[in-house]
């Protein structure tokens, strides 16, 4: 007997509810004036990955511009779980969003009003993605974003802007620059290996968004004794070097083979990024009781 399809359950206004039964307030502040802050955790195998240090990094972007954070990390842990649970989530990421809430649309807002929450989930192939195998290619462009680019607001119009730019020269990613300069991707971090087979990539600052991801790969990159450098990188020097790749909660490492239409190293993902992608999803699988102990 064919069972009928589950429906797909998301979180809005204090509930979990069929995606067609939620609604989002015409007054919601996130909708109005992308008075929001946002997260998104990769899940493997049904688990999250690196789940503390993004809801750290939610509690930071919330505190930052002065929303409440309406949950613990332990109430935010369960919720995704249900979700993740209802949803019959395998592979995929986990969405969190928190606006300031809902109000007569003003500029200010007063405190007393309840932030809103809205959660989702997104099945994805994270693992065996294919475009791991072939790499992808990246474009560059203009960095139009505000000056607190650290905290992760849902305001990405300059963002949307970059990919919409991306789609349009057929390619993954655009590759923002300031001063000459590579910030970071529209929704990654970027890096490149240099003839001296050195890690490059921009040291954290307001520029840039602190990855999870970004952390967590120098961290094993360090573990192994692999040689780092964190400072800026121009388009320039990222043609020229012998890998590029990017890093985000929902492509891990993800090699780049060229940046405006200009072939890196080989134009094939390259040996120490493939190791890097390797080493990742190896330490993922290592710890994975991280997310029973929570
Ligand atoms: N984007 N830089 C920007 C501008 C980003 O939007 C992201 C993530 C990253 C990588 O951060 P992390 O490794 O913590 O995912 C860097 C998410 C995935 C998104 O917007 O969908």
């Amino acid at each position: 007997m064919n069972l009928p399809p589950k429906p797909r359950v998301v979180y809005a206004q204090g509930r979990f509810v069929p995606i067609e039964e939620a609604s989002v307030p015409v007054m919601d502040r996130g909708f109005l004036f992308g008075d929001g802050i946002y997260e998104v955790t990769a899940v493997l195998d049904g688990k999250f990955v690196d789940n503390e240090p993004h809801l750290a990094r939610l509690e930071r972007s919330l505190s930052a511009i002065g929303i409440r954070n309406p949950f613990s990390a332990g109430q935010w842990t369960a919720l995704q779980r249900n979700l993740v649970d209802y949803n019959a989530l395998r592979e995929g990421i986990v969405y969190i969003q928190v606006t300031r809430g809902v109000f007569e649309r003003e500029f200010t807002c007063p405190d007393e009003v309840e932030p809103n929450v809205v959660m989702f989930t997104q099945a994805k192939n994270i693992r065996e993605n294919p475009s791991a195998e072939t790499g992808v290619a990246v474009i560059s462009t203009p960095d139009l974003r505000w000056a607190r680019r650290d905290i992760k607001s849902t305001s990405l119009l300059a963002q949307v802007l970059a990919k919409q730019e991306a789609r349009a020269a057929g390619v993954a990613e655009a590759w923002m620059v300031e001063d000459g300069m590579v910030t970071e991707g529209a929704s990654s971090t970027a890096f490149i290996i240099n003839a001296r087979n050195e890690i490059v990539t921009r040291p954290l600052s307001n520029a840039i968004l602190p990855g999870v991801t970004r952390s967590c790969v120098l961290a094993l990159a360090d573990e192994k004794g692999l040689s780092l450098a964190e400072r800026p990188f121009s388009i320039a020097e990222a043609i020229a070097a012998r890998e590029a790749f990017l890093t985000s909660a929902s492509t891990f490492v993800m090699p780049v083979v060229s940046i405006d239409g200009k072939t890196i190293g080989d134009g094939a993902p390259g040996p120490l990024t493939r190791q890097l992608r390797k080493m990742y999803f190896a330490a993922i699988d290592a710890e994975r009781h991280r997310e029973t102990a929570e």
